[in-house]
């Protein structure tokens, strides 16, 4: 191997995650979720020489798209995951972070008020979660982050419906009893020293 090549492979490349393509089967419908229900601003809209419909929007206005919808998604049901029932076969979900508990909580009366899909509430310890899906079944996580750190995988459902000091109060109990509990700070002192904070192309 040359010395440029083992150079290239060992060093970490500067890049930051950008935006997700989803290949939808009804367009108009997938947008108006997104943009309806989530919030998403659409950029752009229009349809390439073969005559494919794409449709990008954003949350981040340093963002053209975070989310990018093109159709030609078959009709017929896809394969789904061979461990997780149910579960797609390959985009397992979509996150999305929400300020605080608060903001989970009202994110959560919202997706009840537009839907009967399922939602799973829980906490993973480091956050609250939910999980649910969007109108084509592409699963979503929407999360707050907890001042708490614990090992990882870790889910215990919990009920969003309580009074939230309530909440905040049974989540912790489960999280310090949880392995590897431990103040988040903490845990992102030591991950600071792998992951650089500053992005170097950052204007
Ligand atoms: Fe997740």
């Amino acid at each position: 191997m040359s010395d440029t090549a083992s150079a290239t492979i060992s060093t970490a490349p500067v890049m930051k995650f950008s935006h997700l393509g989803l290949v939808v089967n009804d367009l108009p419908k997938m947008e108006r979720f997104y943009t309806g229900v989530l919030g998403f601003v659409l950029t752009d809209k229009g349809a390439t020489g073969i005559g494919a419909t794409m449709a990008f929007m954003t949350l981040d206005p340093d963002e053209h798209h975070q989310i990018f919808l093109v159709d030609g998604r078959p009709d017929e049901a896809l394969p789904t995951s061979t461990i997780i029932p149910g579960s797609s076969a390959v985009l397992h979900h979509l996150s999305f972070r929400l300020g605080g508990l608060g903001d989970l909580r009202a994110m959560y009366d919202r997706l009840t008020n537009e839907s009967d899909r399922p939602i799973k509430t829980a906490t993973h310890g480091i956050c609250w979660t939910m999980y649910t899906s969007d109108p084509e079944g592409n699963e979503l996580e929407f999360f707050a982050d907890s001042p708490w750190y614990c090992d990882q995988p870790f889910m215990k459902p919990m009920d969003f419906r309580i009074p939230e000091d309530e909440l905040y109060n049974q989540t912790e109990e489960i999280v310090r009893m949880a392995p590897g509990f431990r103040p988040y700070a903490d845990f992102h002192r030591d991950l600071d020293k792998q992951v650089p904070r500053d992005f170097p192309g950052a204007t």
